[in-house]
């Protein structure tokens, strides 16, 4: 375990390394001189020099250019210790051979189909040299790499491009590349391999004409264009909104086919999962489009947060990933709508973060301890930590807000900061004090908040009462209370529409003690309170709102996120009723006032169609279990669901079919938002008519997905008819199959389809899926589409109540983990809400996970998390 209040500051400084690497299938030379300083802030004494290691042999070592005596040091796979170093400046060269092609956990040097690349956050590049592998220690690069030309043409690495040519009397060429800007070794990247690309060129309003460049398998060059037009908006959003310009004069994304996560922001050499670079329209969907635009512009949004200001340690994690992500949600508000994008951010955070939030892998937004810092990059840190700037802006205002960020980056720059130090930042700007505020860096679990109304007997005067509190979470227990901003108006429920002047402004209430009451003395008892407008703060949020007032902000609260949370409410509310009956063995619910909230809607589709395909979608089946909260039964939620969906889309039919009609669509295919919206929309339609009557409208869809012009169309089509069950879900799968059987980013799409649908075939299904020449359980991407979806977005099956979904998971997690253990870590995630279900359930699930543990050799990855889910 590895804990925040053991920091100590490094002992040694390094100012350059220089590298020299040879790239080889299996013996790859790595030569690598660092310049040591002692660390004047060090602990008096000589102090042992250490360095990291992971699966490392050492093949030479040298002190000032001069052999070590075997004495002077010690030396493991995992570290590399100097007994006795000098204590003014010495260099230190180290060689290590190492072997790209039997690196299968695609952390360090590896090999993607033939093309070298590295990983080396959160800790990779230990394992392709010794160093002091800590993000505090920076220092600047210059690196050599040398290969066979025809093995790898291409030669890249961070920084400038210095020289390049051929080695002489050989079939060898080198590259020479320098980085004068200091990085910690986890920014260190370097590509070799027979790659195609397309270059551009971008201007900086420093005046610095900026060389473009996206890497990719050859002969996809043509995908390529979607993510160079996005890279390009992305830095000019982010000298127009940030003040931040650019500061090298290349900038190379590389597009890998194998890949642990979507992208890493190495400096000035990005390297991506391929699916989030190579877009056309007859293979991508919309949503991938949009995850592309977003992930490129993460990732170089991190050049200022993350590369020029880095963290102290992992604990700090958060500095950079909730900020960067802050970043660049603003940046796709910008870009495409913002409501839509909130209503979307909103959804993913209760679906994914709440539910880790509220078990066994809750942890704090800034954690202090950690076993495996690999498992630590959660959508904790991430989208909760993107959630907690997004309060201090609403608290502090866009001016402090803006002050403070720029005094960040002056004061900042070039430093390994830490929380405090950023809040520092936020406290001077805004003249307030933060300290109460930045519980939300260290307290796990999501707030409850429960507003109720009160009357005043004597002066009729309205008043809410405010409550919060925090359940407990494994390992904290004290939860004191928050500083919540509570975003709130009031809706008058005689307006006829949303822009009525009857309404109320918003007004930001914050929330700070445990119990408030406040007093609205100028608002009428029957104004119905729109509360946690925009999804203000990330709480759960309890009031004492009727079902009537709800369907009435759901058409009239001016605020697009309450009017779209006001219905799902009602609808979650519903289903939970519904669940209750079947489990007592009455009937489900059907509910009449909520058909006619749908077809409300309706009415407004042409005017707001991405808004409305949201507003006329059902909660999950895994929200509803999670507002449930325990002895939840996975099939009973489906036929609740399922039920309501059914009767509703049954009863609006009619005008559904008619809208649908209204709004064809022809034209040639753009990725972008408004056409993107109407695609929504019609498709959020059409699954509607197949779930009203799958006989007359299979083959309307059938039809949608052979005739359409893009991928998705056509790919809403086949899961729609695959989700009925239909038969020509089963043709049209094979057609896809056939149509795309070379493209894997296709079959991946086709391969997580058929593990989520709720049916008892699946599990035998996803079994033989695993045999499939597309398949391959060493590809992060195939692992996630097949065992992934199954695990993590199917929840009838991967619960089925005779256990054999959780020990088909449990047992495939094991053949993973033996490859790559941030994969099989992470699949196992699945399991993290196994104490809220009914008994039989709980015991197979644990069963499950407790076999895992009984294997020896199981990874580091692997078991932190399987004993955190057993706590
Ligand atoms: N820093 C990366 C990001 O942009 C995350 C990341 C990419 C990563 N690859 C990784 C983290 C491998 C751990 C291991 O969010
Ligand atoms: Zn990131």
């Amino acid at each position: 375990m590895i804990h925040l209040s053991d920091y100590r500051v490094p002992d040694y400084r390094i100012s350059t390394v220089d590298m020299t690497i040879s790239l080889h299938p299996t013996k790859t030379h790595v030569i690598t001189t660092s310049a040591f300083t002692p660390n004047p802030d060090r602990k008096a004494g000589v102090v042992p020099l250490h360095l990291d290691g992971d699966e490392l042999s050492l093949h030479a070592i040298q002190l000032d250019g001069k052999p070590l005596a075997a004495e002077a040091y010690r030396v493991k796979p995992d570290s590399l210790t100097l007994l006795a170093p000098p204590q003014t400046q010495f260099t230190l060269t180290i060689e290590t051979i190492i072997n790209p092609t039997a690196n299968t956990k695609l952390m360090g040097l590896y090999r993607s189909n033939g093309v070298y690349c590295t990983q080396c956050e959160a800790d990779g590049f230990r394992r392709i040299s010794y160093f002091p592998d800590r993000p505090d220690v920076m220092a600047t690069y210059r690196v050599r790499l040398e290969a066979e030309k025809k093995d790898a043409p291409v030669l890249l690495a961070n920084g400038n491009l210095i020289k390049k040519g051929s080695i002489k009397d050989t079939t060898r060429h080198f590259a020479v590349w320098e980085d004068p800007h200091p990085k910690p070794c986890y920014l260190f990247a370097v590509v070799g391999g027979d790659l195609g690309s397309i270059k551009d060129s971008f201007t900086t309003s420093e005046g610095r004409k900026v060389a473009l460049g996206i890497y990719v398998e050859k002969g996809k060059e043509k995908l390529a264009g979607y993510a160079m037009e996005a890279l390009k908006r992305s830095m000019l959003w982010d000298e127009t909104a940030f003040g931040r310009a650019y500061d090298l004069d290349i900038f190379n994304i590389v597009a890998v086919s194998d890949f642990n996560m979507g992208a890493m922001e190495n400096k000035g050499l990005n390297i991506f999962n391929d699916k989030y670079v190579l877009a056309s329209p007859e293979t991508a969907t919309d949503m991938d489009y949009q995850l592309i635009e977003a992930i490129i512009a993460h990732e170089y949004f991190h050049n200022w947060t993350g590369n020029r200001i880095t963290c102290r340690d992992w604990f700090q994690l958060c500095l950079k990933e909730g900020l960067t992500v802050f970043r660049d949600q603003e940046f796709t508000s910008d870009m495409r709508s913002r409501p839509v994008k909130r209503i979307m951010d909103a959804r993913e955070l209760r679906s994914r973060q709440f539910p880790e939030d509220s078990g066994p892998l809750s942890h704090p937004v800034r954690p202090t301890a950690y076993s495996e810092i690999n498992n630590f990059y959660t959508t904790t840190v991430y989208e909760k930590g993107a959630e907690v700037i997004r309060m201090l802006k609403l608290l502090i205002g866009n001016n402090a807000f803006k002050k403070g960020m720029d005094l960040y980056f002056k004061r900042h720059d070039g430093d390994a900061a830490t929380i405090e130090q950023f809040i520092a930042c936020f406290a001077e700007s805004s003249r307030k004090d933060l300290t109460h505020f930045s519980q939300w860096y260290h307290q796990a679990g999501t707030p409850e908040v429960n507003i109720k109304r009160q009357i005043n007997a004597e002066t009729g005067v309205l008043s809410l009462h405010f409550k919060q509190k925090t359940p407990p979470t494994p390992g904290q227990t004290k939860k004191a209370p928050k500083v919540i901003p509570i975003a709130l108006g009031f809706v008058d429920p005689a307006a006829r529409s949303v822009t009525s002047k009857l309404h109320t402004k918003t007004q930001v209430f914050t929330l700070d003690q445990s119990e408030v009451v406040l007093a609205f003395p100028e608002i009428s008892p029957n104004a119905v309170p729109s509360l946690l407008r925009g999804f203000s703060a990330p709480v759960n949020l309890n009031t004492d709102l009727r079902e009537e007032e709800l369907l009435t902000l759901a058409r009239l609260d001016p605020d697009p996120f309450n009017r779209w949370q006001s219905l799902q409410t009602v609808l979650s509310k519903t289903i939970q009723l519904s669940v209750k009956n079947i489990r007592a063995g009455k009937n489900p619910v059907k509910h009449d006032g909520l058909a006619a909230a749908f077809l409300q809607n309706l009415k407004e589709a042409l005017s707001d169609p991405a808004f409305v395909a949201l507003a006329l979608s059902f909660p999950g089946e895994q929200d509803i279990a999670r507002e449930i909260g325990k002895d939840i039964d996975p099939d009973a939620i489906h036929i609740a669901r399922k039920t309501l969906r059914q009767h509703i889309a049954t009863t609006i039919g009619a005008e559904v079919l008619s809208v649908f009609r209204e709004t064809a669509f022809k034209g040639k295919y753009q990725p972008d938002a408004k056409t993107s919206g109407l695609r929504s929309l019609r498709n959020t339609l059409l699954d509607l008519l197949v779930t009203a009557d799958a006989e007359a409208f299979a083959t309307v869809a059938f039809k949608q997905f052979q005739t359409a012009n893009n991928m998705t169309d056509r790919f809403t089509a086949l899961s729609i008819l695959t989700h009925s069950g239909h038969a020509l879900g089963i043709e049209a799968l094979k057609l896809l199959e056939k149509q795309f059987s070379e493209n894997p980013l296709v079959m991946d799409k086709w391969f997580a389809l058929q593990a989520s649908v709720a049916a008892p075939a699946t599990l035998e299904k996803v079994k033989m899926l695993m045999q499939h020449p597309s398949f391959s359980i060493s590809n992060p991407n195939r692992a996630r589409s097949l065992i992934g979806s199954f695990a993590m977005s199917n929840p009838t099956q991967f619960n089925r109540a005779d256990g054999a979904g959780y020990r088909f998971v449990a047992e495939t997690a094991l053949a993973i983990d033996a490859l790559n253990p941030q994969v099989s870590a992470r699949i196992v995630t699945a399991f993290r809400s196994w104490r809220t279900l009914e008994p039989n359930r709980q015991a197979a699930a644990e069963a499950a996970l407790q076999n895992i543990m009984s294997n020896s050799g199981i990874s580091r990855d692997l078991k932190d998390i399987v004993t955190r889910s057993l706590q």
